[in-house]
């Protein structure tokens, strides 16, 4: 099928990618001049595990075009997915000034059928005001009085990747969620997607945004959940380790998203939890579990702040050191990255901070400044004063401990991920802390 993507970040150029490898003509739109050279060329602005191959080898077969117009980009199309931003407002609201915009430029360049496919995070309603939108700019000439000449859909089909597993994510979907209002949009939509031979939920659209909603902000309560445990462990000296096993073989509970650390980041669960929270209040429910996941969420950092403050006894001019900068592995992505937090909060009380990560150093250095970066976990190790683990990289699951207790000027380590947990860093003669754990 012809089909072109509105927004070239994270979601859109993933979902187009994909949508070429399996046997789509794709064509990603940004109004981003220089990405969209970039991505001509073959490169990608974002680090993505496997996403570069399949752009590369989707170009050269020439299923992957690129465009900053959607004029231009959208009008062979018969499905256009809209993957554009929706940012948070200052009250929490999403802001949806890029949906408009683009749902008003699809209606004036349209000259045939569209389907016209929310992929966005987008509040329930969303899907109505697209298709006014829609209806509204439809030029003069396919208007007949009140009557259209030309037709579209519009659809919800929300997008469930994680970052840094985004393009297995894609290729192997637990379901496609599709909400529709029509037969022909989800005739459309099930071909789109039948190479994935996928678990379809077909609903209307709101139950769709819904969906969307529901699965990220419980996944967030999930994790809010344990790190509240994980509290209650410190004060009890239990092992929030041995809870969430206990919990996790029970298949009704399930193991994922039970690991407790610093508190989610990312560019999802804090903006669409703050949505949720403001869509529920606005159609007149309060969501008072959800303002707990998210207040939950700031103790979770502050109580690590306060360990770290609480256990060096003064930070002032002590050199601290962080094992990881991006909000999670395998991404460069620094949104709402609880490391930030950290370091601003450190550099504050007067500390020193020097800051080791695989991929995430350029977008960091653009948030804070006067952080010293390393090369790797031992530069990094060297002359400080402790070490805060907070990325879980790969590469830093087996790091040669000696060697780092020697580089260290004292060797403190605060697991922020509980990654060293069974490690027994304290026999090599490390002050060891972790998240929820019993004192060693
Ligand atoms: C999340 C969802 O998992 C995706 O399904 C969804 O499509 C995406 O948001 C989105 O709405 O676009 P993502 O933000 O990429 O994906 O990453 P996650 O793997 O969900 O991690 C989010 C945050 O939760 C990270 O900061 C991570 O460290 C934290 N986390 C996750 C925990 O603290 N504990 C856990 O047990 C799991």
């Amino acid at each position: 099928m012809e089909i072109a993507i509105v927004g070239s970040g994270y979601v859109g150029l993933v979902t187009g990618v994909c949508l070429a490898e399996i046997g789509h003509d794709v064509t990603c739109i940004d109004v981003d001049k220089t990405k969209i050279n970039k991505l001509k060329k073959g490169l990608v602005p974002i680090y993505e595990p496997g996403l570069d191959k399949l752009l590369v080898k989707n170009i050269n077969n020439k299923r992957l075009k690129f465009s900053y117009s959607i004029k231009d980009g959208a009008q062979k199309a018969t499905a256009i997915f809209i993957a554009v931003g929706t940012p948070s407002k200052k009250n929490g609201d999403a802001d949806l000034t890029y949906v408009e915009n683009v749902a008003r430029e699809i209606a004036e360049s349209m000259t045939d059928y569209k389907l016209v496919i929310e992929k966005s995070t987008v509040p329930a309603e969303t899907g109505k005001k697209v298709a006014q939108t829609i209806r509204k700019y439809i030029p003069k000439k396919y208007r007949q009085g009140n009557k259209l000449l030309l037709d579209f859909d519009v659809a919800s089909n929300p997008e469930f990747l994680r970052e840094g597993s985004a393009v297995e994510d894609f290729m192997n979907p637990d379901r496609v969620v599709i909400g529709v209002e029509s037969k022909r949009a989800e005739k459309l939509l099930r071909e789109i997607y039948k190479p994935l031979k996928p678990k379809m939920v077909v609903t209307n659209i709101n139950s769709a945004e819904l969906i969307k909603h529901a699965s990220n902000s419980f996944l967030a309560t999930k994790i809010s959940f344990i790190n509240a445990i994980s509290q209650i462990c410190t004060i009890l000296e239990a092992d929030v380790l041995k809870v969430a096993e206990g919990m996790g073989y029970d298949r009704r509970i399930g193991r994922q998203f039970l690991n407790a650390g610093i508190g989610y980041g990312g560019s999802c669960f804090p903006k669409d939890v703050d949505a949720f929270i403001r869509l529920s209040e606005k159609s007149g429910y309060k969501f008072h579990l959800l303002e707990q996941v998210r207040e939950i969420n700031e103790q979770q950092k502050d109580a690590f702040l306060k360990l770290i403050e609480d256990k060096m006894w003064i930070v002032k001019n002590k050199t601290i050191g962080l094992l990881g900068l991006a909000f999670k592995p395998n991404t460069d992505d620094m949104r709402n990255a609880p490391s930030i937090d950290l370091i601003r909060a450190l550099q504050k009380e007067g500390a020193q901070i020097k800051a080791y990560d695989p991929e995430a150093v350029e977008n960091t250095r653009k948030m804070v400044e006067g952080v010293t970066f390393s090369k790797d976990p031992y530069a990094l190790a060297k002359g400080c004063d402790c070490l805060l683990l907070v990325t879980e990289w790969e590469e830093f699951h087996d790091l040669n401990f000696e060697k780092i207790r020697d580089l260290m000027n004292h060797p403190v380590i605060f697991d922020g991920r509980n990654l060293y947990h069974d490690k027994k860093l304290d026999k090599i003669g490390f002050e060891y802390y972790g998240i929820g754990r019993p004192a060693v």
